[in-house]
């Protein structure tokens, strides 16, 4: 007999299903307790919600695990290119050595851009914001290659628009990057999937450019560490957005701008300005705290706190080690590292952050390697983008497998009841 949760509404009885994940996760399924009941369920912000059954990312945020495909988070930064991980998310199992450079030929073979998306990119004044660019350009791919608005796509269809997307989008971060600074673009290469990346940031046109396996080992880490999330508030874009069958471009540009917020990706920039103005104001990391924790005083510690991880984020303990790892091997003396660690050490000690479960999250040190990398601090949230982006091609893509309904919740009115329209004259 499978399990059932019961409700009652107005002393009437309602059976409901529970679901059981393969981790022993239990949910009450309600999807058809407003039909029953005429009632529905309301959870702001979704914290109690799950929104769809999913294969690909598990979390545990009270034990702090972080699995793709059921491989540990530790196990694929430590083995893993970013490129296997991308295919194991996508594809359900790691490649074989054929299957990998299959996909990697195949990425490759689409890194370039259309010529006339430098004629968009150059239309963008110098202020603009990287993330705002990445969004536009990447919605922009839908203009030219029109037969993504097609809805039923055949496989060998969607997996051009997958290639496309993992392989354009470095080249579109690094050239918004180029465009606002005024330096010539640097086409893609066949070098590695983060060597050309960082080829097409620092490279010369006229000038050979060597890159640094040390950074390109980080960047590569961090690219996976980042690689998805389950049913973060960008993947819910991403998947909401394509449940009304737009396509994949126009459903990765609004993951895009999701991500881009200082709550959600855009954290990394934000603890950089953070510590930054630290530093500035004299160092007095007790005053911050003391600001963080004043409920009249808006300012949060950025990089502290995460909606699912209630002990520790696994992301922010490998990649500290990395920070420290990176600062040592390129010989960067970064005194808001210092700054970092201090309010580390203080938040954790007090009692307002244990009491609420807040420690460290996967933003609080990216920031810092991606500027000892030489990386502007409004690309740091570019630097995410490219690696959520095989976790939002593979969750757009079970989602459209799985034939998931349209992302539509309901609402309880509080507003007025009916009224009469009142003349502007008697207003
Ligand atoms: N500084 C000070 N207080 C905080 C912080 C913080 N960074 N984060 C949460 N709190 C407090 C909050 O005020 C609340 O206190 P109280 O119970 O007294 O009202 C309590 O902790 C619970 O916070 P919440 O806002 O209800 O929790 P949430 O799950 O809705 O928010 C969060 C999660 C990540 C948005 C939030 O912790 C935050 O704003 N952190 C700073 C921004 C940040 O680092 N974001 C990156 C997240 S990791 C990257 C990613 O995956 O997106």
């Amino acid at each position: 007999m499978s399990e059932t949760a019961e409700l009652i509404i107005d002393g009437k009885k309602y059976e409901l299903p529970v679901i059981e994940g393969s981790e022993g996760e239990k949910a009450v399924n309600i999807s058809k307790l407003r039909g029953a009941s005429g009632v529905v369920t309301i959870d702001p912000g979704f914290k109690n919600t799950g929104s769809t059954t999913s294969a690909i990312t598990f979390l545990d945020g009270e034990k702090g695990i972080l699995r793709y495909r059921g491989y540990s988070i530790e196990e694929l930064a430590e083995n893993a290119s970013f490129l296997e991980v991308a295919y194991l998310l996508i594809n359900g199992e790691l490649p074989k050595k054929s299957e990998l450079d299959h996909f990697e030929f195949k990425i490759n073979k689409h890194n370039n851009l259309h010529e006339e998306i430098k004629e968009i990119l150059n239309g963008f004044p110098s202020t603009a914001h990287p993330m705002g660019t990445l969004a536009s350009i990447v919605t922009s791919l839908t203009a030219f290659y029109p037969e993504s608005l097609d809805p039923n796509l055949n496989p060998e269809e969607t997996d051009k628009m997958i290639y496309r997307l993992m392989g354009k989008l470095p080249t579109i971060a690094a050239w918004s990057y180029r465009n606002s600074k005024g330096k010539p673009y640097i086409y893609p290469s066949d070098n590695g999937y983060c060597e050309n990346f960082l080829q097409m940031m620092f490279g010369h046109p006229n000038k050979d450019y060597n890159v640094d396996p040390v950074v390109a080992d980080a960047l590569n880490k961090l690219l996976i560490l980042h690689a998805d999330h389950e049913q973060n508030c960008s993947t819910s874009t991403v998947r909401v957005v394509g449940s009304s069958h737009a396509s994949l471009y126009s459903s990765v540009s609004a993951g895009i701008s999701a991500l881009w917020g200082p709550l959600h990706g855009g954290a990394n920039q934000a603890v950089i300005e953070m510590l930054e103005a630290i530093k500035e104001d004299g160092g007095d990391t007790k005053k911050y705290l003391a600001k963080a924790k004043d409920k009249s005083d808006p300012f949060r510690l950025m990089g502290f706190g995460h909606r699912v991880y209630k002990n520790f984020d696994p992301r922010a303990k490998i990649i500290k080690v990395a920070c420290d790892n990176v600062l040592e091997k390129l010989g960067v003396n970064d005194p808001v590292l210092e700054i970092a660690k201090g309010l580390e050490e203080e938040a954790l000690k007090d009692s307002y952050f244990q009491d609420r479960n807040l420690y460290p999250n996967v933003d609080f040190y990216s920031g810092i390697i991606y500027r000892a990398l030489g990386l502007k601090t409004d690309l740091f949230t570019v630097m995410f983008a490219l690696g959520r982006l095989p976790g939002w091609i593979a969750q757009w893509k079970e989602m459209r497998a799985n034939g998931e309904p349209i992302g539509r919740p309901r609402q309880i009115y509080t507003g007025e009841t009916l009224r009469s329209f009142v003349p502007m004259e008697k207003r």
